[in-house]
Formats: structure tokens, C-alpha cells, sequence
């Protein structure tokens, strides 16, 4: 069984200390050019899928240092992957070749998904924002030498810390290790809510929020950090609004600030709305002045685009070349410790007794997790985590991020509901037996053939007729403001958005003799691309740059589906402008997506399902639009 370095959890503080022992033994070594070849006759192979000048050069140096040898493919886009290869099939065949794969990629939790199909140790090298485990041996290592211990110390970290995997590892690690954290963030650049959470969870610990201001208000009159109360490794949770130095400065005991780690922001991960950001914490020579940073280390991963002046460079207290130069000895350490356990064989890593949720509908909420490019041959995508106010989530094994539970199935059966407190119980059993299902939505539900686990009374509320004339009407209002036809493309949802796509064009042949592309978007998975109404597997996907978009769908409700579908026409090509067209509009919006065209707009409660059935899906029936509400099954039963 292979060992494998995804996340920093995944060594334990035993091995941690181990690793960080021989890497002191190793540092003395490489000093006195006697390092004992560790790795004599292994192969490391090196994978980066991103752009990497420490974090390779280091991996490669400590393995050719140990005797070892390195295959690399550091220009990912000019291998197979441009060829269209998945990640899987690459790690397949390249740990073939190697004793040791080290990845770096840019989609979160890509690391872990290599380590499914590899035959031998994968080390992660950073993957998306998720993490970077070794940055952050070399980040504790580095402290540890400094400071001489771990636990105690109070660590500062600036910057980009929502996108910063260097970050995520860190204030893991920290958590564990008992350093007192203050977080800096620059504005639309925090941790995520669900992180924070998280390591309140596990670590029974939550770091002290700053504003960049309390740290330049260090620099400039204040001659101490204060946090309150001081006891170790529980420090108050300071928000904006409860800023209150004077008061802190009654209340509170000093505490040194030991270290301030900075970060950069991550351009390269898009975001928009946090670009423009002139609250990022900049260190230079004058934030250093104050005595009371006498001993506070400045930490970077690197590189840096400007945090840290390079004025602070001969300053003692600066250690970021340190923290790279140290990434030999350590990344030394690493390789030795997961050659030997391969060649122990050691048992299988402990994982966490946590209920598993078998492969489902559902997708991550992440768009940037890798479950959303690649397919997972794993059943273990999700933990259900179980919310204290009574709710649930499914935390992606894969890139940690939280999805909500909205929709629940039983396989066997093949009834669905909508998730609420009092289905937990199903939810455990429906677990336990292996027959849970999720779902994104009720759509994707009946989609999939599933029926609502009771219904309510059925309304029908709109007739073939009235349907008809709605679609007319969507129709005519779409012609009112698009004159070039040729230009464009009307795209439906599959399933029922797509004939209802159909049918509009059908009425502009009818109406005005024009023929008008129509295309089909698959959000559930399935083609990738707008596909050609009718067309055959092997033809290729419609054509939309340039030309104008209509996406068109039977009902919008929370937003989710529309944003996918227009998520897939933007990954297809880049139209000159997109709309979007429904059917019934219910409201409930949770993403601020507002159609351009609608046929009806009906308010509807939360519990109540809108269904619309067309004669191309069910020929039995003519066209219809029912309403009705669920019937929890507890209380039905
Ligand atoms: C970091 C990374 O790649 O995540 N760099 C590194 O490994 N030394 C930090 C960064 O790029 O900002």
C-alpha cells in the first residue's frame, strides 16, 4: 500500500518530527558533501501542470542529492495532456515509469485523483487553492529552527489567503501544532467561511481575524500586538465591528508577534471582483522599525510580487530564501521517509470514521474541483457532515470544499426528497444500505427516473394551449430585438428546455421562412460542448463565437442550472451576447441571474415542485404544467 503526501493531514506530528529530524541531519550533510545516497536507484517523477521554479528545482535537486534520478514533464501543455489525456491516465502510465510521482496542477484536489490511479507515493506539489503540504514542511521547519519550538509561538499571515494554497496547508498545520493565528486578509481575499469552520471543528481552535490597519498601527504607535485573553491557542475572535484597540489595550496581555507570513495575490486564479485591491498588507523597512518586532520573523513562500520590499532582504529576521533554500533538506527528508515506507509496505493510511456517501448524482460546489473536468472512477466523493443547527453537507473528499444537500434519493426504491432536518434518519440508513443517492436539484431527480417520495394534491396550471401561446410569446419577444437570425443560436437545457428550444425555432421557420441553429447544453454531465440539435455523436459541437446565444430552459428557480448551462456555452466559445429564456420563472433566486425572456412568472414556496411535461417526453399525455408539494416522508408515514 503506497503512502501519499495530498494534504499536510496526511502525515501525523510523529512523522512530521521524524521527517523534520533527518532533514536537520540531512542539512548538515549536504554542508559537509557526505549525504548518504537514500534513494540510490529510484526514479522521482515530476508533473507540473502550473508554473514552478522552487517547488520543482527543490524536488529535483533533494532526489538527484539522495542518489536518486528525476523524469520530468515540467511543460504539461505540450505532453498528452494537450492531446486531451486525463490526469488519471497520465498518472497511470507515469508512475509506471517512476518510484515517486510529484504533481503540481491547477485544479483542486488534481493531487488526489493521481494518487487513486498511481502505482506508486504521490506527493502533491500545490493543486488549485486547495494545498501545498510541502511549502508548508518547509514553512514549519523553517519557524521551528528559528524559534526553537512550535507550539505557543503567535503567527501572523497577510495577504491572499482565500486562494492561497500555501495558506490552507499552513493554518492546518498551525492549528495542530498550537500556534496562535492571526489572519490579515486583503478585502475579498478572507478564508472561506466553510474553512474556518472547518478547522473550528477539528482543532477546537479559531484564528484571531486582523485588519491589515492593527499591523501598521504596530508599525506606527502601538508598541505590542495586543490579543485578548492571552491564553494560549484561544485568542478572542476580533471582527470589524468589534474593533476596539483601546479596549484591548485595558483588557489584554501583550503578545510578541513571533512570525508574519505573507502572501501574494493569486492572479493567476481569477476572481475579478478581489483584483483591484488596495488593502493588501505591503511590508516594508518602516513596518519592521517598531521595537516590538524585535524578533518577528518575515516569512514568504515566494514569489512575491511586491508584499515585502526588497530593502528587508539583508535583515536578519527575513528568512523567505531560508524557507526556499530549506526545501532540499526537507523535501530529502520527505522522499527518504516515503521511499522506506514503500518498501516496508506499510499499512494502509487511517482514515476518519465518517459515514461515505457512494458515488451520486451530485457535483462538487467548487467549480475549480477537479471531479467537475475529470470523471471519478472513486465511490468516496463525499463525507456527510452533519450541521449542529440540524442541517447536512457533503464536504468533497477530493478539494475539502462544502456542497450543500439538497436532494436526496433511495436507489432501491427510486423515491426522492428534498432534504430537511427530519430525514436524517433516512439519510443514515439510506447510507448505511448503500442505497443513498444525491441530487443536485428535483430536475436532475426525475431525470434520472426518480419519483418524489410522496406528492401532494397535483395542480395543473398551465394547458397545451396556454403552453403554446407562452412559447409564442417568448418567441415574438425574442425576434422584437434580434434582427440578424442568422447570427443566432438558440440553446436548450436538455432535457425539456431543449424541445422547448425546439419548438421556437420551429415557429421562427414557420412565421418568417428562416432557419435558426439550434443547440443542446447537457449540465448534468453527458457531451461536453453545445451539441447540434439531432446531431450524431461524432459530429461536432455548434459553433457560438461571435453569434448570439439564447439559452432556454423550462423553469429557473435557484439560478444554478442557468449559470451551468451558460458555464458550459462560455467554455464552447465566446458569444457575442448571451441571453437567457424560461418558460416559468419561481423565483428563489440564490445566484443573481435574472432571464431576459419569460413565459410566466409564478411564485411558489420552497417545499412545492413545478413540473413541466411535454408531449415529446411523455406521449401519452398532451402538454402540461402541474404544481404540487412534497410530503415529508415522516410525516406522511
Ligand atoms: C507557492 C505556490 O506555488 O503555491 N509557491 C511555492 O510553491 N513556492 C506560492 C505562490 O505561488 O504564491
Amino acid at each position: 500500500m503506497n503512502r501519499h503526501v495530498l494534504a499536510i493531514s496526511d502525515l501525523s506530528d510523529e512523522e512530521i518530527e521524524e521527517i523534520f529530524r533527518q532533514a536537520e541531519e540531512l542539512e548538515l550533510a549536504l554542508e559537509q558533501r557526505s549525504v548518504p545516497r537514500l534513494a540510490d536507484g529510484s526514479i522521482m517523477a515530476t508533473l507540473f501542470y502550473e508554473p514552478s521554479t522552487r517547488t520543482r528545482l527543490s524536488f529535483e535537486a533533494a532526489m538527484w542529492r539522495l542518489g536518486g534520478s528525476v523524469i520530468s514533464a515540467a511543460e504539461m501543455q505540450s505532453s498528452s495532456a494537450a492531446k486531451g489525456e486525463t490526469l488519471a491516465d497520465t498518472a497511470k502510465v507515469v508512475s509506471s515509469y517512476a518510484d515517486l510521482l510529484v504533481l503540481r496542477h491547477i485544479w483542486d484536489g488534481a493531487a488526489r485523483i493521481a494518487a487513486e490511479h498511481s502505482d506508486v507515493p504521490v506527493i502533491n506539489a500545490g493543486d488549485g487553492s486547495h494545498e501545498h503540504p510541502t511549502q508548508t514542511l518547509c514553512d514549519l521547519y523553517t519557524l521551528r529552527r528559528s524559534k526553537g519550538t512550535l507550539a505557543g509561538l503567535t503567527v501572523a499571515i497577510g495577504g491572499d489567503l482565500k486562494r492561497g494554497r500555501t495558506v490552507h496547508s499552513l493554518v492546518r498545520a498551525l492549528a495542530r501544532f498550537k500556534v496562535n493565528i492571526v489572519i490579515v486578509p486583503a478585502r475579498g481575499m478572507e478564508l472561506p467561511e466553510w474553512f474556518l469552520r472547518r478547522i473550528a471543528e477539528d482543532y477546537g481552535y479559531q484564528p484571531t481575524i486582523a485588519r491589515p490597519d492593527d499591523l501598521r498601527a504596530l508599525a506606527r504607535d502601538v508598541h505590542a500586538l495586543y490579543l485578548a485573553p492571552a491564553k494560549p491557542h484561544q485568542l478572542t475572535l476580533f471582527t470589524d465591528t468589534e474593533f476596539d484597540l483601546e479596549g484591548r489595550l485595558r483588557e489584554a496581555e501583550p503578545i510578541t508577534l513571533d512570525a508574519l507570513y505573507m502572501t501574494r495575490p493569486q492572479r493567476e486564479r481569477g476572481d475579478d471582483a478581489v483584483e483591484e485591491n488596495t488593502d493588501y498588507l505591503r511590508v516594508d523597512a518602516d513596518t519592521f522599525q517598531d521595537p516590538a518586532m524585535r524578533h518577528t520573523l518575515l516569512m514568504h513562500p515566494l514569489p512575491r510580487t511586491g508584499e515585502i520590499s526588497s530593502a528587508l532582504d539583508r535583515d536578519p529576521r527575513s528568512v523567505y530564501f531560508r524557507q526556499a533554500a530549506n526545501g532540499v533538506p526537507v523535501r530529502m527528508a520527505l522522499v527518504n521517509f516515503l521511499l522506506s515506507q514503500r518498501a516496508r509496505s506499510a499499512p494502509a493510511q487511517p482514515s476518519r470514521p465518517r459515514p461515505i456517501a457512494p458515488l451520486t448524482g451530485a457535483r462538487c460546489a467548487n467549480p475549480n474541483c477537479i471531479t467537475r473536468r475529470e470523471d471519478v472512477t472513486s465511490e468516496r466523493r463525499f463525507r456527510v457532515h452533519r450541521e449542529p443547527s440540524g442541517g447536512a453537507h457533503l464536504v468533497c473528499v477530493y478539494c475539502d470544499h462544502e456542497t450543500p444537500l439538497e436532494v436526496i434519493g433511495n436507489r432501491k426504491s427510486k423515491h426522492y426528497n428534498v432534504f430537511a432536518e427530519p430525514m436524517h434518519g433516512y439519510l443514515e440508513n439510506w447510507l448505511r444500505g448503500d442505497t443513498l443517492v444525491i441530487f443536485d436539484s428535483v430536475k436532475q431527480a426525475e431525470e434520472a427516473g426518480f419519483r418524489p417520495y410522496k406528492l401532494g394534491p397535483q395542480k395543473a396550471i398551465m394547458t397545451a394551449e396556454e403552453i403554446a401561446a407562452s412559447i409564442d410569446e417568448l418567441t415574438e419577444a425574442m425576434l422584437q430585438e434580434i434582427t440578424e437570425l442568422n447570427e443566432l443560436v438558440i440553446v436548450g437545457v436538455k432535457t425539456a428546455g431543449a424541445f422547448i428550444a425546439r419548438r421556437m425555432a420551429d415557429r421562427i421557420q414557420a412565421a418568417r421562412g428562416a432557419t435558426v441553429d439550434v443547440g443542446v447544453v447537457d449540465v448534468h454531465g453527458g457531451r461536453e460542448g453545445v451539441q447540434r440539435w439531432g446531431a450524431a455523436n461524432d459530429e461536432p459541437p455548434l459553433q457560438v463565437d461571435g453569434r448570439l446565444v439564447v439559452l432556454v430552459d423550462d423553469v429557473i428557480n435557484s439560478g444554478w442550472t442557468a449559470k451551468d448551462a451558460l458555464s458550459i456555452v462560455w467554455r464552447a466559445g465566446r458569444p457575442r451576447a448571451a441571453r437567457l429564456a424560461v418558460l416559468i420563472d419561481r423565483g428563489h433566486r440564490q445566484l443573481p441571474i435574472k432571464p431576459t425572456y419569460v413565459g410566466k412568472h409564478l411564485p411558489t414556496a420552497p417545499h412545492e415542485r413545478v413540473r413541466v411535461r411535454l408531449r415529446e417526453l411523455d406521449k401519452q399525455h398532451r402538454d402540461t404544467v402541474v404544481i404540487y408539494s412534497y410530503v415529508d416522508p415522516k410525516v406522511a408515514a
